[in-house]
């Protein structure tokens, strides 16, 4: 199986080849950004000049990337410059050399060229519990994105070091959602219900946040009687809330809040959305009074770009083919697919599949491409035709991977990432209520 970096590279030569002299061009539609066979540096020093971070092409090239998006520096000539085996070469040199002091985790997202080097493969939440097993290293370096690392910061002792390779890799969803929006949403929302639980001792709204948001969401729930859900547990979570309050206030991906709370029967009638920065979030006081989730307007760019066209087209081509979608894509994609689950649910309903099935999985590319090739009895394909991965993912490339490793090696801890005391107990709280909520 062809890597995404080697098929975004083919394909970009040969639209440069198509392509008259003197002109560039994007995507032909085989890839969604030819962009991204450049080295992510090119991104780096792109924003350094305009002065704007931005998170490069992919899916979620038109996000806007908030001004506080931290930002990577240049990256050191030697690592841009070096080709991609001496990278490979000085990557295990580093590891043998620390040993034990570092643990390297790679998200199903992340590139096959940096995968090959992670000590532990997972999702967001078992990397960082992942993390865990392994109290003797010094340092964490989590291949994924900005929350990922913060959350393994937030878990592991105040001594272990975590290291996102590009401070680049950022997550646009998760940016959708800032604190200070919340905190405006949420004084409108107290302003409106007041702060008095009902006869039946539940308060008038909780906040819940996905997994995928910043520490400092997380700490504001964990402030305010609320929790974190991930995308395995968001009903298990939802049930929980609604324990508790008369209603949930759900940010940053409308659409696994709509999903979640739409399977448990919540009308949809009853789930307005909140867009920040207007008026009421975009909606009215008595639609809010009578809601049950207020959703926030924040999507994945990736899982956006999957339709109910694609489901159609796989069930045409491939009679009786699975298709298995991520809780991330629009409600119509989820209603039109067999079954819907985490990143480790596909993983492991197409583990689990004795037979060779056709499987249509709507999910990030990387992925959907590894367990092609790590199940070649099954037939398994992305829904989307169009080579798209996460593009802030994909800024981890193992030019990063090697010149932090080798700054571990000279005894330098590069691009740290610390989550503030303060923020990391209140965000611990509602990842430690999570993790006792039980269905
Ligand atoms: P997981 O929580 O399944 O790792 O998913 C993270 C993510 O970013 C999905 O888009
Ligand atoms: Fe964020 Fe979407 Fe990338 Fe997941 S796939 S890290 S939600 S941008």
């Amino acid at each position: 199986m062809t890597s995404v970096a080697t098929s975004i590279s083919l394909i970009t030569r040969a639209e440069a080849e198509r392509r008259p002299a003197g002109t560039s061009g994007a995507s032909t539609g085989s890839t969604c950004g030819t962009d991204l066979a450049k080295g992510p540096w090119e991104f780096d020093a792109a924003e350094a000049l305009r002065g704007m971070p931005a998170y490069g092409p992919g899916a979620s090239v038109a996000d806007i990337a908030p001004a506080s998006t931290p930002r990577q520096g240049q990256l050191p000539k030697e690592y841009r410059d070096a080709p991609e085996a001496e990278l490979h070469e000085r990557i295990r040199a580093a590891k043998s050399t620390l040993g034990d002091r570092v643990v390297v985790l790679g998200h199903f997202y992340q590139r096959d060229e940096v995968v090959e080097h992670a000590d532990f493969v997972g999702d967001s939440f078992q990397l960082a519990n992942a993390a865990l097993t392994r109290p003797d290293a010094e340092a964490i370096v989590f291949c994924g994105v900005h929350f990922m690392a913060e959350t393994a910061d937030i878990l592991s002792r105040d001594d272990q070091a975590v290291i996102l390779p590009n401070l680049a890799a950022g997550c646009s969803m998760a940016d959708m959602a800032d604190i200070d929006s919340v905190e405006a949403c949420w004084a409108q929302l107290e302003e409106l219900f007041g702060t008095e639980p009902d006869e039946d001792g539940r308060v008038p709204v909780i906040p819940v946040t996905y997994m995928n948001s910043s520490a400092a969401l997380k700490g504001f729930c964990g402030e305010r009687g609320g929790i974190v859900c991930t995308s395995s547990n968001a009903a298990t979570v939802l049930e929980w809330a609604f324990e508790r309050a008369q209603r949930v206030l759900f940010f940053p991906d409308q659409h696994l809040g709509r999903n979640t709370a739409k399977a448990m029967g919540v009308p949809l009638t009853q789930m307005p959305m909140w867009s920040p920065r207007k008026p009421w979030g975009g909606t009215d006081p008595q639609t809010l009074t009578d809601a049950r989730v207020i959703l926030w307007h924040g999507f994945c760019s990736v899982h956006k770009r999957f339709t109910v066209a694609q489901v159609e087209k796989a069930r045409a081509e491939y009679p009786g083919v699975r298709v298995i979608v991520h809780p991330e894509c629009p409600m119509e994609v989820v209603d039109a697919a067999d079954e819907y689950g985490s990143t480790d649910y596909i993983r492991k309903a197409i583990a689990a599949a004795a037979e060779p099935t056709a499987f249509a999985i709507g999910t990030e590319i990387n992925l959907v491409n590894r367990l092609a090739a790590e199940y070649p009895q099954h037939t398994i394909f992305c829904l989307d035709p169009v080579i798209c991965p996460c593009s802030t993912m994909y800024r981890i490339h193992p030019g990063y991977l090697a010149w932090v490793l080798e700054g571990l090696v000279e005894g330098e801890v590069r691009n740290r990432i610390e989550v503030p005391a303060e923020v990391a107990g209140t965000a611990r709280v509602a990842l430690e209520r999570m993790l006792a909520a039980r269905p």
